[in-house]
């Protein structure tokens, strides 16, 4: 017998940082990416992880506790009461690029613990899957909002504040993003630790960026809902700039987010943590083809063109 699960890869429209102090976020799944994970017997006495895509090969003993699958691992048969391990074969791949703002870590733990929770006899409600996820979001990231794994867990558009009750959108009209990779790679913790430090400094004025921000996210999703989604380039655009003054963003990303705007999109942001990783432009399906060759030759390190609706 073997149990499989699947996650798919996420991207932050609007609201990302100011999401971490409380102000809402809207973000969707990415399926054309996504983390995927079998938990087969084993006829060896012990949990043997094989995830390819970084190269690891090994037995479960063997990691340390605090490596990020071990750590799912531990965590969930611990939540779980299992002990002593089962025998197991975790195979785990991958297609969501590591540290590009697509969620890469909080697919892999969601896919990781739907698997093995089902394979041992457990299978989990999402609000659990989601609650475990979190735990090692919270491992890795510091001070982390929650966003990533909701939305994967869920696998819908969803509006984001911290500590409330999923609330999911639907676009009135469906609409394209491009999503273009810089190619560097960029830890969430620090960019947030960062910020963190920022808002230490001087709470009153990163407190009034940030409901600065809250405020573009909830007319973003009136727009949305609405279907009048042209208006959201000029709400991307305004969102950038308060990310720029939060020191997020980087020339490489910059220039990403103008060249989707000289290529015709009508509006463009980073997204996710920054620094590095992704950015996201709204594009039309007559400007989608220009604005990814343009991201292409400004040296994206790919992109992805996904219909949000
Ligand atoms: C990361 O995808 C989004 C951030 O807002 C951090 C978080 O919400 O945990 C930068």
């Amino acid at each position: 017998m073997s149990c499989k699960a699947s996650a798919p890869g996420k991207v932050i429209l609007f609201g990302e940082h100011a999401v971490v102090y409380g102000q809402p976020a809207l973000a969707v799944p990415v399926t054309q990416v996504h983390a995927d994970v079998e938990v087969s017997a084993s006829s060896q006495p012990s949990v043997w992880i094989e995830a390819p895509d970084i190269n690891l090969h090994a037995e479960l003993n063997m990691l340390s506790s605090d490596q990020p699958l071990a750590a799912v691992i531990h965590n969930l048969f611990f939540a779980l009461h299992i002990d002593p391990f089962p025998s197991l074969n975790v195979r785990i791949n991958s297609t969501i690029p590591v540290a590009s703002g697509l969620g890469s870590g909080a697919a892999v733990s969601v896919a990781l613990i739907r698997a093995l929770s089902s394979y041992t006899g457990h299978p989990l409600s999402d609000e659990r899957v989601n609650d475990l996820a979190f735990e090692i979001e919270k491992l890795h990231h510091g001070t982390p909002s929650g966003i990533d794994n909701t939305v994967i867990t869920y696998n819908r558009p969803v509006y984001f504040v911290k500590g409330r009750p999923l609330e999911t959108f639907k676009a009135g009209e469906p609409f394209f993003i491009i999503i273009g990779d810089t190619g560097i790679a960029a830890p969430t913790k620090e960019a947030v630790g960062d910020v963190r430090k920022l808002w230490m400094e001087n709470k009153s004025k990163w407190e009034k960026v940030f409901s600065k921000i809250g405020e573009i996210v909830n007319q973003a999703r009136t727009m949305i809902e609405q279907g009048k989604t042209k208006e959201l380039g000029k709400l991307m655009d305004q969102n950038h700039a308060l990310l720029q003054e939060m020191t997020v963003s980087s020339p490489e990303l910059d220039k990403l987010v103008q060249a989707a705007r000289n290529a015709g999109a009508l509006g463009a942001k980073l997204s996710g943590g920054g620094r590095g990783g992704n950015m996201i432009a709204l594009v039309t399906p007559e400007t989608k083809e220009a604005a990814a060759e343009s991201l292409t030759k400004a040296g994206a390190r790919y992109v992805i063109i996904t219909k949000v609706e």
